[in-house]
Formats: structure tokens, sequence, C-alpha cells
């Protein structure tokens, strides 16, 4: 044993006198009413998200509890800490220009407070990428504890969860198909239980994402969030912490190289958020792995779509987790993933797997030989239009329009998308390509989820349900569509992107993996010279943002908190 010093001896304040120090900390902690032997043992600390804000984390304050049971039935204190807490509608300009924020509070909290491991409880889309890129940085022992998706609620003859039903009912209503006194009445069934988002939007990728990293058990990732189980779980959080103080297994140790790359064979054999490919990237490189487009494509080439969940496919999270979830979907991949990855308890993937039940229901998770999709949900792009790279999940695109070329119609921003995209006289054909620019990372918009551009009110109302978008933002991970996103290098970073006009043609092929802007390199550069770039904010955390943020390939953190500081 080292004499390393544990609980409330640990990060002493600065004083000048280290015992006066901790005189003075214990004598202010027992004002909280803690006797002198519960302020002497080994400290769990908890990330309590719990806000009025953030729907997603409503059931935060009773699994809080739950977890300082598991706590204290180890023999530790738990002494639980507010961080930041995002919630995706909640947010303005979006929940995206805030995660690196919350990822900087929650680092620092971990860091600064005494504590020996901690459970963070996350959940909403930008939460759990958040705790484990903090949880990467501070590398202490850190359990991942996530509230758990909704269960879908019955309605009139069909299921209705957050949020790929929403938009599903949005778009109808926009096509008029769907009345106004409808779509008010749907707005209170969408999503009533406690947990994140019922499909396999970015918040439930992002759980499996953890579970595989060995952040938390595998069936952890989709227990719903009103379920005995999940207390369960928050219990068990509370116990393995206390476990990781004697045994400590470090982020450092579960965000490998190798496991990195199983996440995003799980990432792929999901179907799942786009997004999450964003979060990967960010939390790997606080880790100091690279996550590399190309890489990601041939993964996507050799790794089927097995789940078949909304909003590529049919079921909900509940339904996943009733056929098998994550053991029965890491069972499938099993020849393709790297088995020795460890856990939080030091077990190997392959251990986990065979610890768990052999039941799988073929409807939500399909067996090798019947995938969804014989190949990968996501593929990236590169050429003239992003030479370092955009994203398309062709599992939730339209085929017919892979191969593409045609004429563009370009929103300068959102402000120009919401003022022209319903106007009755748009020049606008089903198969024109729709571009925003002026989305990405660097912008005043943060990278929001307006890459789901909305089809033009006329051609809705005509019937059309799907175009060839694109744009440098992101899409949320309950949306569908032929969409090309995280285009980089971004227009307000002098990207390509920013050049395109009206009336230009584009090129998408999916089979040659490129985007390309067919536009005679004399015109760009006549273009380029009258190009401005972006005015920088005057202060607070924009301004920030805007000094360090990254492209979307590199995970969109700041540069200042990776490890090599830039
Ligand atoms: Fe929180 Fe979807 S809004 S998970
Ligand atoms: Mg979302």
């Amino acid at each position: 044993m080292t004499d390393t010093p544990k609980g409330l001896s640990r990060n002493v304040a600065n004083y000048g006198d280290r015992d006066f120090a901790l005189y003075l900390r214990r004598s202010f902690a027992a004002s909280m009413g803690y006797s002198r032997q519960a302020l002497e043992k080994p400290v769990v600390g908890i990330a309590d998200t719990a806000s009025d804000y953030n729907n997603c984390h409503r059931s935060v304050p009773e699994l809080k509890d739950a977890v300082k049971r598991g706590v204290m039935m180890a023999g530790a204190l738990p002494l639980a800490f507010p961080t930041v807490s995002l919630c995706e509608p909640s947010l303005t300009p979006t929940s995206m220009h805030y995660r690196n924020l919350m990822a900087l509070d929650t680092e620092a909290m971990l860091s600064a407070q005494p504590m020996d491991a901690a459970v963070l409880i996350g959940g909403c889309d930008k939460t759990v990428p958040a705790q484990l890129m903090a949880a990467a940085s501070a590398d202490i022992p850190c359990v991942m504890l996530v509230t758990g998706p909704m269960l879908a609620q019955r309605f009139e003859g069909e299921r209705l969860a957050a949020c790929t039903d929403c938009r599903r009912y949005w778009a109808r209503y926009r096509a008029g198909d769907v009345s106004a006194d409808r779509i008010g009445e749907i707005e209170g069934k969408l999503a009533t239980t406690a947990g994140t988002c019922g499909v396999m939007g970015t918040a439930s990728t992002m759980a499996c994402i953890a579970a595989t990293l060995g952040f938390m058990p595998l069936m952890a990732a989709s227990a719903p969030a009103v379920h005995a189980d999940r207390l369960r779980l928050a219990e068990e959080a509370g116990a393995t912490a206390v476990r990781l103080i004697a045994n400590p297994i470090r982020p450092s140790q579960l965000i490998t190289a190798k496991s990195v790359e199983n996440a995003l064979r799980v990432l792929l054999a999901l179907g799942g958020s786009t997004n999450a490919l964003v979060h990967l990237t960010a939390i790997a490189g606080r880790a100091g792995v690279t996550v590399d487009l190309k890489r990601l494509d041939a993964l996507s080439e050799e790794t089927p779509v097995l789940v078949d969940l909304k909003p590529t496919g049919d079921g909900y999270m509940e339904d996943f987790h009733a056929a098998g979830g994550m053991v029965a979907l890491l069972r499938e991949l099993r020849d393709l993933l790297h088995l020795d990855t460890i856990d939080l308890h030091g077990r190997t993937l392959a251990e986990q797997i065979d610890a768990g039940t052999p039941f799988v229901d073929r409807t939500y998770i399909r067996a090798r030989a019947e995938p969804v999709s014989p190949v990968g949900g996501l593929v990236s792009l590169f050429g003239t239009l992003a030479p370092d790279g955009a994203i398309l999940k062709r599992s939730a695109a339209t085929p017919a329009l892979f191969e593409t070329e045609a004429r563009c119609l370009v929103f300068d921003g959102l402000a120009d998308l919401a003022a022209r995209i319903d106007s009755d006289d748009l020049d606008v054909t089903p198969q024109d390509i729709l571009i925003l620019k002026n989305t990405g990372p660097l912008t005043p918009a943060g990278m929001p989820e307006a890459g789901y551009l909305p089809i033009p009110k006329k051609l809705a109302r005509a019937g059309v349900k799907d175009m060839v978008r694109m744009s440098d933002c992101r899409m949320s991970g309950t949306a569908f569509g032929t969409i090309v996103l995280h285009i980089t290098p971004e227009a307000a970073a002098g990207g390509p992107l920013g050049l395109v006009e009206t009336g230009d043609r584009v090129r998408l092929s999916v089979k040659d993996r490129r985007l390309d802007l067919l536009v005679e390199e004399a015109e760009l550069a006549r273009r380029r010279a009258a190009w401005t770039p972006p005015a920088r904010p005057r202060r607070g955390w924009d301004r920030l943002v805007f000094d360090q943020v990254l492209q979307a390939t590199e995970g969109a953190d700041l540069a200042f908190l990776r490890p090599d500081g830039e």
C-alpha cells in the first residue's frame, strides 16, 4: 500500500498549513452532521445532474439515493455534487455548444474535490459524452450510470416515443396530412415516462458505447429508466466505485485504441447516431486515441447492421433490452471485436459476453446471417467539397439518391433557411440538393442538429419524402433521410462549403465515397478572395469556443482540453 491520502484528506485546500487545512475541512464537513467515523471513510463522489430543465434526468434524485446506498453498504462515504446538466431541447443555440463546458466543469470538480472514485450520473445526449471526456482527463476511477431509456406509450394501436415519432408526425403535419388539433394532442403522448429518448438516438447510442468501453455493465445500456433493475444498477454502480478504490482501473485503461475500435463497431452495428461519432472522437481524443474517418469507412464495410430499432427500423429501446441487449449484440459481433479489452472489474470483453443470457429475440437483434443490412450504418465521404471528410448515415438514407449529381440550392445560415424554405416561390425541384452552410462548431449556431433540413413545404405537400441535403452541422440521432453531415472544414473555417452558391452542381457518390463541388478552380479562387471570415465573439464562453474549438472530424473538442493542449 502507498500512503496516498484517501477520502477527505485528498486534494487539500491550500492555506499554507496542510494540517490546518484538513482540520478546517473536517470541521466544516462535520457541520453537515457527519460523524467523525463517516469522515474518515474513503469518499465516492457522485456527479448529480438533476435539473428542472432536464426531463431526461428526472429520475436522477432516485438514482442518486440508490448509488449512495451502494456506496455505504460497501463501506465508503458518498458525497454528491452538482455539475452542469444539459437537456437537448432546453438550450440555445444548441446543447452541443455546451458539451465541452460540462466536460470542463465535471473534470474540474472531479479533480479539485476530495474523492477516491466517482459515479457519473448522465443520460441525455451531451451529458454522457461530456462526463466520459471529463473522466478521461481527470483519470480517476469513474463508473458511468445512465438514466436509461423511457418507455414507449401505447396510443391508438401504435406506440410512440421521443423522438423519431415526433419527427414523423411533424413531417405529416407539414405535409397537411395531420391537423393542428391532432398534432397538439400527440404532443402530450410522445414522451411520457422518465428517461432518455426511447429509440436508438444519440443518448441510447452513447449508453451502448459507454458500456462497450467498459464504464458500466453491458445490460446497463438499455435497462429502462423506470424499471427496478435501473435502481439496482445504481446501487451496483456505488458498490463498484468503492471496489475501484482498492483496485483502481482508470479511464485511461478503458479508453484504448482497441476499445474505441470496438465502440465504432457497435455504433455501426446499431445503425446508431451520427452524433455519437463526434462524441466518441472527442472522448478518444482525451485519451490520446485518434478516430480516423477512413478507418471508420473500412470498418463499416465489414460490420453489418444487426439492430432493428427506430429511427432506421421498427423497435424501441425497451424491445432491444428485452431482446437480449448489448450482450446479445456483442455475441453476434464476436469475431469482429477485440475481446481482450476490459471493464471496471478487469473482466475481458469475452468474459462479459459469456457471462450473459443466451436468449435473443431475432425481431430486434438479428443473426449475422440475416442482418438488417450487410454493411454498417455510416459511410465517410471525401472530395472537393469536403477535403477533410463528411459523413452520411446510409442506414437512414434512400438508396435511390446515393448517386446524385444535381444543381444545389444554398442557404447561408439558419436565418436564411427559416426565411425561405417554405416560401411558395422557392425555386426548387425534388432533384435539387439542399445545402446549408455556416452552422459548424465555429459559428454562433454551435453545430446544431439542423442538418435534417425540412423538405420545402411545397414539395412536402406534393408528397416528396426525401432529398439530398448537406451541411456542416449535425442531425439528431432520431432523424432520417439522405443527409450529408459534418462537412469539414466547415464554411466558417474557410472550407470550400463556404464558397458554394445556388446553381452550382454538386456530386454525391456513396459508391465512390465522394462529395465534389463541380466548379472551376478559377471561379473558386475568385469567390475565396471575396470571402470574409466570421467575427470573433466579444466575450465569455462563445469567445472561448471560437478561439479553441476543433472541427467535427476531431470531435469538436476544445483544443486546450486535449492531452497535448493544442
Ligand atoms: Fe434527452 Fe433525447 S432529449 S435523450
Ligand atoms: Mg437527440
